[in-house]
């Protein structure tokens, strides 16, 4: 957006005979550090009533919601924390041999979700490696909540996959035939016949205390071996191009305000009685959701509700995101559609999904399956100069790592139980509005993905609940795959 407009709104607010009368008075009484940042308000605010009266002259109607902040303001919302010098390192160290090859197979069932396929599949190329196994190509789960009938190869490059990998894991498409009616060892790696099935690929590998060089290999899997199909990073890259043709900078949203996770989460805040209840029966049919009793208000509380979108759109807004910036919704179908969103697109008119971004002939080979639906997400996501999951799951904390991985670009981790704390204290009449976002800011300081190592489980915590608590190794893979050396 028009940044040349800002650098001349610099030198002409300058002068401005009420700047210098306002900075005058204040200088009596201040101290020096005050007043500076003092100044640069009035300095921003000077800029930003500029822009809006040359906008009102030039273009009356259309221009007065396209606000061009400045460079500091642009700098708080968009800038990426600094990488200190950290950069990717996913090369092997100098004790990591060939490839064995053994005459013994892994075969896997990838099940859940596009990352928790991917992320399983990274771990099954180091279980391979560990196993001096043949990794056959996996398969895709088709049964899961999403239907998908998508194969390997129309989700990822197979050839690239297999190739990218030799020095490290031996990868066949598919088991030879004359060892295809052995039996299968399931699950169990200790004692087996030449050919493991592994039945589920989500079962994470735990995050710490694995060999550098397996840690590396994941990362290498999940990076730089696992590509999109062509046809999906080929549409992919397209629609980036297009939002970056609308405006310098866009958020990419992931707004996981969808049916099967409210259901699953039982968090009914703001819904409807009709709509709570198909959410409920929804749970009550799902077997393999355990929990059915669910205290939405408690849930709530407690930080493990995803965000509304009237919600996203209060966080944001109290971020200082002007109503003018171009929004990327990265999800499925969000649940009730305009009715909630509405929530969100008052706030924010500039909001774009898939659809709106490519042509119907484009997404027919796409529609129906949602792997690949995900995966045009996933690249926005990784691509776009600000990211913000409104809630913690796969697919947020794969992009987030991606993200840190190239180079720590901004990634907004809204803290749900703080705001949510927030929000209802305004509603209460216990907060005001207009501190709100002095409130939310100071609550997301620490938030926007700067460079820090992975974290642990919480002290106290033993045995193998801590492997559950502690950040997931693809949601933050420093120290291993991202270093200040190679
Ligand atoms: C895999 O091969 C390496 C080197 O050839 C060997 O040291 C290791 O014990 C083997 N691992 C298994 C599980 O067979
Ligand atoms: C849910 O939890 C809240 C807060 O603890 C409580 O006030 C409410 O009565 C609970 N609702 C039900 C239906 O148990």
């Amino acid at each position: 957006m028009a940044n040349h407009r800002g650098g001349g709104g610099y030198n002409h607010s300058r002068n401005h005979p009420s700047t210098s009368r306002i900075r005058k008075s204040f200088f009596l009484s201040v101290t020096l550090y005050v007043t500076l940042v003092f100044a640069l308000s009035i300095f921003i605010f000077m800029l930003y009533s500029n822009d809006i009266v040359q906008d009102e002259r030039k273009m009356p109607l259309l221009r007065v919601e396209d606000h061009k902040s400045d460079k500091l303001l642009d700098d708080q919302l968009w800038r990426a924390p600094s990488s200190h010098g950290l950069r990717p390192c996913v090369k092997p160290t100098s004790k990591y041999g060939a490839t064995a090859v053994w005459d013994r197979y892994i075969t896997v069932r990838s099940n859940g979700g596009l990352n928790q396929m991917r992320t399983g599949i990274a771990d099954m190329v180091a279980v391979a490696r560990i196993m001096n196994a043949t990794l056959v190509i996996p398969q895709l789960d088709k049964r899961s909540f999403w239907q998908d009938s998508s194969t390997f190869s129309d989700v990822f490059d197979e050839l690239h996959f297999i190739t990218y990998l030799q020095q490290d894991v031996r990868i066949v498409k598919e088991l030879p035939k004359e060892i295809e009616s052995l039996p299968r060892a399931r699950k169990h790696f200790t004692s087996w016949s030449g050919v493991i099935h592994v039945a589920k690929s989500d079962s994470r590998l735990a995050n710490n205390d694995l060999p550098l060089d397996i840690q590396r290999l994941r990362c290498r899997a999940l990076y730089h071996a696992l590509h999109f199909s062509p046809s999906i990073e080929s549409l992919g890259k397209k629609l980036v191009k297009r939002l970056k043709s609308r405006a310098e900078r866009y958020i990419a949203l992931h707004l996981r305000y969808e049916k099967d996770m409210l259901s699953f989460t039982g968090c009914t805040y703001g819904l409807t009685e009709a709509e709570s209840e198909e959410l409920r029966v929804m749970r009550e049919n799902t077997n393999h959701w355990k929990i059915k009793n669910i205290n939405s208000t408690e849930q709530r509380i407690d930080g493990l509700c995803p965000l509304t979108p009237k919600e996203v759109g209060i966080f944001l807004q109290a971020l200082g995101y002007p109503p003018s910036t171009l929004i990327y919704i990265a999800a499925g179908e969000i649940y009730s559609g305009d009715t909630h969103l509405s929530e969100l697109t008052s706030r924010f008119p500039n909001i774009v999904s898939k659809e709106m971004l490519a042509t119907k002939e484009e997404l027919r080979t796409f529609s129906g399956h949602a792997s690949q639906t995900a995966a045009l997400d996933y690249i926005i996501s990784v691509e776009s100069d600000v990211f913000v999951p409104s809630h913690s799951g796969n697919m947020a904390r794969t992009v987030e790592g991606h993200r840190r991985f190239l180079g720590h670009r901004k990634t907004i981790t809204p803290d749900r139980k703080g705001l949510v704390q927030l929000f209802d204290k305004v509603e209460a009449g216990l907060l005001q509005v207009s501190s709100l976002s002095q409130h939310v800011k100071k609550l997301h300081e620490k938030r926007y993905g700067a460079p820090r190592r992975r974290a642990g489980a919480p002290s106290g915590i033993k045995g193998r609940a801590r492997l559950r608590l502690e950040e997931s190794f693809y949601q933050n893979p420093y120290p291993e795959c991202i270093c200040t050396g190679r």
